[in-house]
This record gives structure tokens, sequence and C-alpha cells, in this order.
């Protein structure tokens, strides 16, 4: 089986865009895409997009923040910034005359990159990457795949900010240009970093990634290699009940290569339901942490998904609606906001409530609502004016 399925057009087609701005366009802000978790965007950004950026001419950094989850998001930023540079001798000699260190090279101590960086290096991130685009007289594109972990540290932030001064100064006409394409699995989460004027990316265009089609599941089907073909048809209507999610087809086809017994006139029903049981285990693993949880972690897990953008964790009718969601299980216990306080750390380290430097909460995997509505868990407002009509626990 050939690894990727390419989407050779679509990346042409938007790399164009990113570098080719129409007047008027606020695309020179930087471009967003979002989509949920595992249907291929780091894979489209890293084995299409960035192609088709490079043989439109541009320059392309990548930085993933989650690749490593416990690294400081303005690090990661940073190092591919200074991944680049390293390659590029003619901008480490520029950076080092801007900064005075023509004299110590003579010496024999040559410029480090260590020195580019945000407060504390005295080589800005802007004057890095105006050097970069200089020497190399190419448009700079930073992707950013998950860059919605950048706002929540005040060093990721300041990345954003020092990012913008960046992008700025190289669109401006005396350099040549500096796009950043961000990507990230929850569209609330994105909308933060250009939804307010102090945001870094005020404005940018936020725009729905697609999920692969049915060209994939063509694709699929031929590369599959079981005893008989799948019909396109039928396994399209089952990528599309597994969320778009490449996963739930591949393991479903490994589940059926190694059966050995397997007869192929059984291979079309088979395959179905081994696609549906994939998406049954990975519901009942997102299931198995939520039911994990104390009481109290549940009750503002509930009333946090519910609310979705209007939650306001310490108000006092959203305790009210912890405490009554508390009251029908463990009436001992209070949600005051000490113990929310609590709660809500605890839900972070448990990778479920994502929260932003602001003190801004959300659901990590928007998915998770979803789940939660199907298993009548989800708190609605109408739930929380009348609280007998709220499901057990
Ligand atoms: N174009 C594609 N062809 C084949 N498999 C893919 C494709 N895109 C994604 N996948 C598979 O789907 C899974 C999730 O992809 P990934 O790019 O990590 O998603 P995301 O970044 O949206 O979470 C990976 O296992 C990947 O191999
Ligand atoms: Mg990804």
């Amino acid at each position: 089986m050939k690894n990727f399925f390419h989407r050779t057009r679509l990346a042409a087609d938007m790399a164009d865009k990113i570098l080719q701005i129409a007047p008027g366009s606020a695309s020179s802000s930087g471009l967003f895409l979002a989509a949920p978790r595992r249907t291929g965007k780091s894979t489209f950004l890293r084995e299409d997009l960035r192609p088709a950026l490079q043989a439109q001419g541009a320059l392309v950094l990548y930085a993933d923040l989650w690749a490593n989850r416990k690294a400081d998001p303005a690090v990661v930023i940073i190092a591919a910034v200074r991944s680049e540079l390293a390659q590029h001798e003619g901008v480490v000699a520029r950076l080092a005359r801007s900064s005075g260190m023509d004299k110590v090279n003579v010496g024999g101590i040559s410029f480090s990159l260590d020195r580019v960086g945000l407060a504390g290096g005295d080589v800005s991130l802007s004057s890095a990457l105006v050097a970069l685009s200089d020497e190399t007289e190419k448009t700079i594109v930073l992707i950013i795949d998950e860059a919605q972990h950048a706002i929540t540290s005040e060093s990721g932030s300041d990345a954003l900010f020092a990012l913008k001064a960046a992008r700025d100064e190289l669109n401006s006409s005396s350099h040549h240009g500096l796009r950043v394409v961000a990507t990230g699995s929850n569209q609330d989460k994105l909308a933060m970093l250009r939804n307010s004027k102090e945001q870094a990316f005020f404005g940018a265009p936020l725009v729905k990634f697609p999920t692969l089609g049915k060209d994939y599941v063509q694709w699929f089907c031929e590369q599959v290699r079981l005893p008989v073909a799948l019909s396109v048809e039928a396994v399209e209507a089952l990528f599309a009940r597994a969320s778009f999610r490449p996963e739930m087809l591949g393991a479903a086809a490994d589940a059926l290569r190694f059966d050995f017994e397997l007869l192929p006139e059984d291979v079309p029903q088979r395959f179905s339901r081994a696609v549906l049981e994939q998406i049954e285990a990975s519901n009942a693993e997102q299931l198995r942490v939520v039911h994990s949880l104390t009481p109290l972690q549940f009750a503002v897990l509930r009333v946090l998904a519910g609310k979705g953008q209007n939650y306001a964790p310490f108000e006092t009718a959203t305790l009210r609606a912890y405490q009554r969601l508390l009251d029908t299980v463990a009436p001992d216990s209070t949600a005051d906001v000490p113990n929310v306080q609590q709660a809500l750390t605890a839900l972070q380290e448990k990778a479920l409530v994502w929260r932003a430097s602001r003190g801004i909460y959300a659901l990590e995997d928007a998915s998770l609502r979803e789940l939660l509505e199907q298993a009548g868990l989800l708190v609605d407002e109408t739930a929380m004016a009348n609280a007998s009509g709220q499901p057990s626990i």
C-alpha cells in the first residue's frame, strides 16, 4: 500500500492563494485551517502543502506545537526558525555583522544562533526572519501546526506577537513577504487567535480544511488488498460514519487481513462491521476517561461542554449548575471556586480541557461534545434551569 493519498490539486490551489495576495485581502495576516483531529491535516501540510509551496518558490518553515506537548510553544517556533537559519551561511553572517560580531569573529568566536529569540535574545525573531528573507529573496511561509497551543502560555503569545511584527515588516515592499499558516483541530480555539484586536492574527481568514473525500476512498479501495474488492459507495458511507478519519478504515482492513479464515464472500460485511467496531472502540476509549472523573470534575466538564463559548467557570449561575449536578450523586460535595479551580486543573491534566493563558476554557477535543450529547450527558441551558430533568450519572 502506498503510504499516502496525495491531494496535489488542493495543495497547489492553496499554495497559490497563500502566496498571491489579492488586493484588499487580509490573508497576508495569515491563514487558519481548522478540521477535527485525525482527519489528515498534518499529513497534508507535510506531504502536499509544503512541497506545493516550495514548487512555487517559497521558503517553508514548519513548527509542530504538538510534537512534544510539554515543550514551550515559543521554543518550538524559535527552533524552527533557527534550524532554517543554520542552513544559510549568508544569513548567519548578516546577523553576526548586524549585531556587531565582526571583530569577535576575527578572534575565532562565531555567531551563535542561540542569540536569536524573544526577550533576552539579542537578535529578535523579526530581524532573523528579515535577514532570511533578504538573503534568500524568497517569500517565507511559516506553518504552525496545532497553533492553538501557542496561546496556552505567555511566551507562546509573545512568540505570536513577535511573528506579527515580523510579518508587518516582511510584507512591506522592501522585503519578500512572510505568510503564517496555522492549523488546529478546534475552530473555537483557533478563532481566539484572530477574533480580537489585541490578538496577533486579527482578521486572518479562518477556513474549514476539507476532509478527505471520495477520491481518497477510491484510492483506499484500490490499495487495500483484500480477497475481494470493496465497493467505493459502501466504504464512502462508512468513512463518513467514521468522521472522515483514515485510521478507522486502515485498522478495519488490518483486522480482516490478519483473519486467515476469512471467506471472500464475507469480506464486504465483515469490513463494514470492523469499521463500526473501530468507531465504537474509539468512542468507548474517550468515554472511559470521562467515567473515571470525580463527580465534581464530571459536573464541570458537562457544564463546560454544554455552554461552549459562553462558558464562564466561576459565575454564580455556573457554580449553581455544577452544584445541581453534584446534588444528585454527591450531595456532600460543594462546588465552590477553589474546588472548581482544582477540578479544571485536573481536567486539563487529563487532556480533556484546554485553557488559554487569559483564563478561557474549552474542550480539548470538540468531538467530545458530540459524544456526551449522544450519551445524554450534555448539560444544556434548559436542563440547567430544570435540575429534575438531569440524566443521572
Ligand atoms: N492523505 C492521506 N492518505 C492516507 N492516510 C492519511 C492521509 N491523511 C491522513 N492519513 C492518516 O490519518 C491519520 C491522521 O492523520 P494526521 O495528518 O495526523 O491528522 P491530523 O493532523 O488532522 O490530526 C494518520 O495515521 C495518517 O497516516
Ligand atoms: Mg496533526
